[in-house]
């Protein structure tokens, strides 16, 4: 069922952790995010070769650690040694690839609620979906406030959603597809994310009169973030977290 509530989380998320102002998906991100007054973010979960959950965008290592390869074929110990920091900044090296565990585990520590983003590498879409609504289970298990469990992929929604049902999902999509209405009941999602590039006023209007909550990445602009408000959308990623505030409305 579509919720009829209000979006019960908070309204700016940081994007991959701190955004841009912290190399992404890491826990430094993670606390730059709360001392700047953030009390959400978001990141990427991917499962490493051992299958072990971690916090990953890109499917290989290249981008941003000091690693090479693929990450469905790396084990997590393997990756305990690399630096997930110096590609961003001096400051940050030595910054390790943080296991969703660990996030997990920070997130609580520091009251920041979390949009789990599902990031399967290609053929592992399920075997995601499953493990990190598993995980997620056990560390959010009596905790106030739970994450939101989010995807690209269809297969990753479905295995999380059959894995534990109790999470609030949402379902990414670049553009708002004409079916998307179907496709939101088959997944049983209740929030709808979408790059804000690619929303027209009307759309937006339809998710949140059919009950949907609406989510825009990536905005890093104060003046659009006040259309997508003015609009109707529920909630925003930034990775400028030095231009949008965390009490922006
Ligand atoms: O969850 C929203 C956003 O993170 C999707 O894009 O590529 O940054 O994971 P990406
Ligand atoms: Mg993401």
């Amino acid at each position: 069922m579509p919720p009829s509530s209000a979006w019960p989380y908070p309204r700016i998320i940081a994007h991959r952790g701190g955004g841009t102002l912290a190399p992404e998906n890491t826990l430094a991100g993670m606390r730059m995010a709360k001392q700047l007054g953030f009390s959400g973010v978001e990141f990427d979960v991917m499962l490493a070769g051992d299958a072990t959950p971690i916090l990953m965008h890109d499917e290989t290592l290249e981008r941003t650690t000091s690693g090479h390869g693929a990450i469905a074929e790396t084990a997590y110990q393997d990756m305990l040694t690399l630096d997930a920091g110096s590609w961003f900044s001096g400051a940050h090296a030595g910054e390790p690839v943080p296991s969703f565990e660990n996030a997990g585990r920070l997130c609580i520590e520091l009251g920041l609620w979390a949009n789990v983003e599902i990031k399967p590498a290609r053929g592992h879409e399920a075997q995601t979906g499953t493990a990190a609504a598993l995980l997620a289970r056990e560390l959010w298990r009596g905790a106030p406030v739970q994450p939101l469990l989010s995807s690209f992929q269809p297969a990753s929604l479905v295995a999380a959603r059959d894995a534990a049902p109790e999470f609030a999902r949402g379902a990414l999509t670049t553009r708002i597809p004409p079916d998307w209405e179907l496709w939101m009941r088959k997944l049983d999602c209740v929030s709808l994310h979408c790059d804000y590039r690619m929303l027209l006023p009307q759309q937006a209007r339809a998710v949140r009169d059919a009950g949907y909550w609406l989510f825009c990445y990536t905005v890093d602009d104060p003046a659009i973030a006040r259309v997508l408000f003015d609009w109707g959308v529920d909630a925003i990623a930034t990775d400028r977290l030095d231009l949008i505030a965390p009490d922006f409305e």
